[in-house]
């Protein structure tokens, strides 16, 4: 757990392990180091402020500076440097700097007026996930400690209130991330549907949501044939998560949902082993939506959001889903599995059922969902699909504001046929080119008229190698961006 704080003292006088200072390529070398030692120190170094440079320079006894050391980081260009490469460039240079328990920057002070609040925020949010790291599985080395305290040091022109809210927003989307990131990368074996349920239940009760977990019986009763076909290969049973926030009084609630396949490993439809290697992931959707109700709770934001989130784990046994085999979704429309691995949008057909039930403004689903989006958009882009351009863009606007992209991918009408079925009302796979708009149609079809955007977070969801924002494994994408946009339907 990290300690937020804003402060208006002097670079100079802060105290702390780590004074972390931002430089740009010219003559404009940053905020706080003007007339200092450390200009020196950069120039004796040959520095340039390129971007990804950094020089660790300790305090001396004649130095007037408070921190024991200052890291000095290369930015680029001034004009170059917006939000998110502030973000981007604090969360890299805290990710290399893991000895110091206590830091402080000057980073927010790169923007000043209007940009302010927006600076702060960034900071804490990139100091935040930067200083992320998931040991929970390692014996302590004491090679890194964690950082306990973050100071950001604001200009005496901003507005005081404003840059505590700022740095109060940041905080609690880096816990959210976090959170998120947890729950993704601790091992399948245990996060199964149950383990999940059991922490939404303990978040919903800290942050004061509503939550339902449904059982595998309450499943069978409601007619969830997805959720049930795609987890009846695994000893431990399916659950579905309802989440309820109200701050919006009488007004129709948004409606959220999130792949979470505890662990997928193809079923009968058996992925390769390289293929299974990650796929602890699979339940990144889920992970996204729960974090982003831990934050719209915490920030209190003035909407309802009411979430269903599907949980199963996708395993071969004698028990397990044949393909060939019709299920009966949530509603009554049936689907022909001829493809156990495609099983994502099996329990999200239910869930966005239900969800359509409760007649939302509109549905967004988070998911893992497909490879081929991994392939149409990369690692880092997650891909939009949606019944409603205007719904699609504002995920789209959400995701560039804050650092998280998303690219709106057609929905091309002619693809729908590929999800016919001879013997079903659909089947969940099309041809071997376009599978994640055929995945999407699939989805399409049990959404009815809701205005619906569709988030396939393959890429995005978790990095091989480390990233931007944090070490190798869970990002926490697209947590900050539905947050993002909540708030903007909030008003
Ligand atoms: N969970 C996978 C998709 C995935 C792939 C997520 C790589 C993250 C990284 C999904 O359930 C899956 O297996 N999809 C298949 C669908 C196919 C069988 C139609 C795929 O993409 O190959
Ligand atoms: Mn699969
Ligand atoms: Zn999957």
């Amino acid at each position: 757990m990290t300690t937020f704080v804003t402060a208006v003292t002097s670079p100079r006088e802060i105290e702390a392990d780590l004074l972390i200072v931002p430089v740009f390529t010219g003559a404009d070398v940053g905020p706080g180091l003007k007339e200092t030692r450390l200009a020196e120190a950069y120039a004796a170094a040959r520095f340039t402020g390129k971007k990804g440079e950094t020089l660790l320079v300790p305090r001396r006894p004649s130095d007037r500076f408070a921190a024991d050391a200052v890291l000095l980081v290369g930015v680029g260009a001034k004009q170059e440097f917006d939000i998110t490469a502030l973000r981007r460039s604090i969360a890299k240079a805290v990710g290399g700097a893991r000895r110091f328990a206590t830091v402080a920057t000057t980073f927010a002070q790169a923007f000043t007026g209007a940009k302010a609040p927006a600076a702060i925020q960034a900071t804490v949010e990139g100091i935040g996930l930067g200083a992320y790291r998931f040991d929970a599985y390692k014996k302590a080395t004491g090679d890194v400690v964690d950082l306990k305290k973050a100071t950001v040091l604001v200009s005496a022109r901003t507005d005081a209130k404003a840059a505590k809210a700022a740095a109060k927003t940041g905080s609690v989307l880096v816990d959210a991330v976090r959170f998120a990131r947890d729950l993704v990368n601790t091992p399948a074996a245990d996060m199964v549907p149950a383990t999940l349920a059991a922490r939404a239940q303990a978040m919903a009760k800290d942050v004061g949501l509503t939550c339902k977990v449904w059982t595998e019986a309450q499943l069978k009763a409601g007619g969830f044939g997805g959720i049930l076909g795609v987890g009846q290969g695994s000893v431990h049973p399916p659950r579905m998560i309802e989440l309820t926030y109200r701050g919006g009084g009488a007004t129709k609630p948004l409606a959220l949902s999130g792949k979470g396949i505890t662990f997928d490993s193809g079923g009968l439809s058996l992925k390769e082993p390289s293929g299974m290697e990650t796929m602890k992931c699979d339940m990144g959707g889920a992970a996204s939506i729960l974090a982003a109700m831990q934050a719209i709770a915490r920030l209190k934001l003035k909407v309802n959001v009411v979430a269903a989130i599907p949980c199963s784990e996708n395993l071969p046994s004698g028990s397990a889903q044949r393909p060939g085999d019709v299920i009966r979704h949530r509603g009554g429309t049936t689907s022909e599995v001829l493809n156990t691995d495609a099983e994502g949008r099996l329990v999200l057909a239910d869930a966005l059922a239900y969800l359509t039930e409760k007649k939302p403004q509109c549905i967004v689903d988070t998911a893992t969902l497909t490879g081929a989006c991994v392939v149409a958009l990369g690692t880092d882009i997650a891909g939009a699909f949606s019944n409603d351009d205007v719904l699609a863009q504002e995920l789209v606007a959400a995701g560039t504001e804050v650092g998280e992209p998303i690219w709106q991918m057609p929905m091309w009408p002619d693809y729908r046929q590929l999800i016919d079925s001879k013997v079903a009302d659909i089947k969940n796979t099309g041809k071997r080119y376009g599978g994640a708009i055929t995945a999407a149609w699939f989805l399409a079809e049990f959404v009815g008229d809701t205005p619906w955007v569709h988030l396939d977070i393959a890429g995005p969801a978790f990095q091989e190698g480390s990233h931007d924002l944090g070490p190798a494994g869970a990002t926490g994408v697209p947590v900050r961006a539905l947050v993002r946009w909540i708030q903007e339907r909030a008003g």
